[in-house]
């Protein structure tokens, strides 16, 4: 059993492989986070005694008990104007002018299973190796009860969190702010690590010490952002790779969030996540409930590593659902960079033999393709084939394709509307947008309302059409703007405050019908790239364009800050033509592939443009990659040093039973006398015997010798490490390739 109630103390306690959770009820009924960390038995209650904070004030029944105070105790979900000032969970406006929140425990239930959300991604329990907790919590004066949702997988070092809040009340109450979780770590010294970026230069990681007051990582846009990322997480001043204690946060949602840290006058750690409270408001009539997004925790004291393998795992296997998650997914070519806007039958054809000739398995066209569509400010919408670029449509083409010998795949923007398309003329008001104001454009395109049924039925009906009318393994699934303008024709002026959620309800539920009616296809997530890189896309893409920005040099930097809470599996990556089209800076082929090696491996360059030497580079780096691919799939990522800090990025990665690894090295500041580049690996078996079975290296003019020896032990690999010789070019790298022998 992994949830256990002690009811002399009313403790109840989460147990996993290597971590404690507990909480306790407290003398009034306030339910207590009383630890979360490394595994231990026992109760916690006694590192609360009683003190006295001047302000902090007592509960009625307490009210002769001045060192009881809600404002200085660990909650689990926090209340707002009962007596706690930190950052509150709940924050109500009932319809007789009630607000606030005061909660407390009222019953618990264990289930067996995990929890399911309606309407919303949530991880999932595979093997029966979930439980359930629910604690219903009460506010009386508000009306609502508030069932808080654990779900511990305890294999996995996971505790997921939700909250179902119901209006128990006879009349309406409006939610104003539904966080999904608090987690208060009451004592200790703590940094935040969080994942800021742009377009084309998303999840750089940043590591700020705390401060008094409050740090908030979010968005805005109605997607979870190329500027800020859902996953942070709170480690100890010491922390590092390889040690230190570290809670990782990540939300399953990919909307407007916020993810909030408050250091208190207690020097109190308190964590608040969940959907963006500053627009959103929901009513709630009574006997309704509102389920919020949930936030995937754990812990460990192994540092970012093993917090990151943790995620990983968890991704791949209780949030993706996809059949292709840990399958090997086809090389494909996509036409974007091959081709942009400019394009007939005859150009892609020409391209697809190329393809084929390189050892490409799947064609796709991107943007381009549709309606009238020859530059990004028209056409959106209208998801039919234009007939004077593809004359007679998309049949015709594809047919060609598989003549070819090639799956085919799509691009698609389905969210958005241009004001330039038979759509938006037949329907401007299933656009958002403000009645009486211009709406903000963005690529000159605005977005769809999709809080409408109408519309997602819309929306469901013509990607399911697309699909079904033609033969199709392959979607890309584009987004390019941030939302704005959020009201909404379909919903009524008092409620106009849940349009963004609404959104994301209807994005998710045309996502759940159509990755359940199409299994078979393949679903790429992209948001203008890395825009809505998140846990929440992933329960319907097994993949996501990683970023707009296909610069290997600058790819190691993005998919390392990504690396830290999402697999390798989800990243997709392509190699793109030198000088590269967003940086232009010159790297060598080889480079680029190594960059690449991601869960979806393409390329997105005209193949006739290629040298034959080139034509060859590619050939073989294809062949690596079916040959190697299933470790980059589903073995474990190590980040060894940090991109940018000192000349060359080295990762390696290692199968899931440490026989086969890759280490990958680039040379991102080519210098005068290059020193050879020293590396230790990990994750091998320390008494195992390692062969290096391949060997490549890219761009250099000097290689030096490589490892004389035939095999060594993993102990020898990891603890001496690897002096690979300096290389010398522009960004040069090396790939090593090592086997266990026994
Ligand atoms: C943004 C995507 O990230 C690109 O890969 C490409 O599909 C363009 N949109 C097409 O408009």
């Amino acid at each position: 059993m992994s949830i256990s109630y002690d009811p002399k103390r009313k403790t109840l306690t989460l147990a996993t492989k290597n971590t404690t959770y507990q909480m306790g009820v407290g003398p009034v009924g306030h339910l207590l986070h009383l630890y979360y960390g490394r595994r231990a038995e026992g109760s916690f209650g006694h590192l609360y005694p009683p003190h006295d904070c001047g302000f902090s004030p007592n509960p009625y029944e307490l009210r002769d008990e001045r060192g009881w105070s809600p404002d200085t105790m660990p909650q689990e979900y926090s209340g707002s104007d009962t007596g706690d000032f930190r950052l509150p969970c709940l924050e109500i406006a009932a319809e007789d002018g009630v607000r606030g929140a005061d909660l407390r425990y009222v019953r618990h239930e264990i289930r067996p299973g995990k929890y399911g959300l309606p309407g919303l991604p949530a991880s999932f329990d595979r093997e029966g190796e979930a439980e359930t907790l629910a604690v219903t919590l009460s506010d009386p004066a508000a009306g609502v009860e508030v069932e808080l949702l654990y779900g511990v997988f305890a294999a996995r070092d996971v505790i997921t969190r939700a909250a179902r809040i119901v209006n128990v009340s006879t009349r309406a109450v409006r939610l104003e702010k539904a966080a999904s979780m608090c987690l208060d770590i009451p004592f200790g010294t703590w940094d935040l690590l969080h994942f800021h970026g742009r377009h084309t230069m998303e999840r750089q990681p940043e590591r700020t010490c705390l401060s008094h007051g409050v740090q908030s990582v979010g968005s805005r846009r109605g997607a979870s952002s190329h500027q800020h990322d859902p996953f942070v997480i709170l480690c100890g001043r010491d922390a590092a790779e390889d040690a230190g204690e570290c809670y990782g946060l990540m939300s399953v949602y990919s909307g407007s969030f916020e993810t909030d840290v408050e250091l208190d006058q207690m020097n109190a750690l308190r964590a608040v996540a969940g959907i963006r409270h500053d627009g959103f408001s929901w009513t709630l009539e009574p006997g309704e409930a509102f389920f919020t997004p949930e936030v995937i925790l754990s812990f460990t004291d192994g540092g970012f590593t093993a917090l990151s393998h943790t995620y990983h795992r968890f991704l791949r296997r209780n949030i993706c659902r996809s059949p292709w998650t840990e399958r090997p997914r086809p090389i494909l070519l996509n036409s974007w960079e091959a081709a942009y806007f400019d394009f007939d039958a005859d150009k892609l054809l020409s391209i697809a033999r190329g393809a084929k000739a390189l050892g490409a398995e799947l064609f796709v066209l991107d943007d381009g393709w549709f309606g009238v569509r020859n530059s990004d400010s028209s056409g959106l919408g209208d998801w039919f084939a234009n007939e004077k670029k593809l004359p007679g449509g998309l049949a015709p083409l594809i047919r060609e394709m598989g003549r070819l010998g090639l799956r085919f795949g799509l691009w698609v923007e389905p969210e958005m509307v241009s004001e330039d398309s038979e759509l938006y003329r037949a329907h401007p008001d299933w656009a958002l947008t403000v009645p009486g104001r211009k709406p903000v454009l963005g690529r000159e395109q605005l977005v769809l309302d999709l809080s409408r049924p109408e519309v997602a039925d819309w929306l469901y009906d013509t990607i399911a059409g697309l699909l079904t009318d033609y033969d199709i393994s392959y979607i890309k699934w584009d987004m390019n703007r941030s939302l704005t303008d959020l009201y909404s024709r379909g919903l009524p002026p008092d409620r106009q405050g849940e349009v963004g959620h609404r959104y994301m309800l209807g994005l998710y539920g045309v996502l759940e019908r159509l990755t359940a009616s199409f299994p078979h296809v393949l679903f790429e997530g992209c948001a203008g790239g890395g825009g809505r890189f998140d846990a929440g896309m992933l329960a319907y893409f097994p993949q996501i364009w990683c970023s707009d920005n296909t610069d290997p040099i600058a790819r190691l930097a993005i998919q390392h800050g990504t690396s830290f809470g999402y697999p390798m599996s989800a990243v997709s990556a392509h190699v793109s033509a030198s000088p590269n089209h967003q940086t232009g800076r010159t790297t060598p082929l080889g480079t680029r592939g190594l960059a690449a090696m991601g869960g979806g491996f393409g390329y997105e360059l005209d193949p006739g443009a290629l040298t034959p030497e080139e034509a060859e580079e590619i050939r073989r780096q294809i062949a690596r990659c079916r040959e190697y691919g299933d470790i980059v799939l589903t073995g474990d990522l190590y980040r060894l040093t940090v991109p940018g800090k000192g000349p060359f990025t080295a990762w390696q990665t290692v199968s899931e039973d440490g026989a086969r690894s890759i280490l990958c090295a680039v040379v991102t500041e080519p210098a005068g006398n290059p020193l050879p580049m020293h590396v230790r690996l990990k994750g091998l078996d320390p008494a195992g015997r390692y062969a290096v079975t391949d060997l490549d290296v890219f761009g250099s003019r000097e290689t030096g010798a490589w490892l004389p020896e035939e095999e060594y032990t993993g102990a020898a690999l990891m603890y001496g490490g690897v002096t690979l010789p300096s290389l010398k070019g522009d960004y040069p790298s090396a790939a090593l390739y090592l086997e266990r022998r026994d």
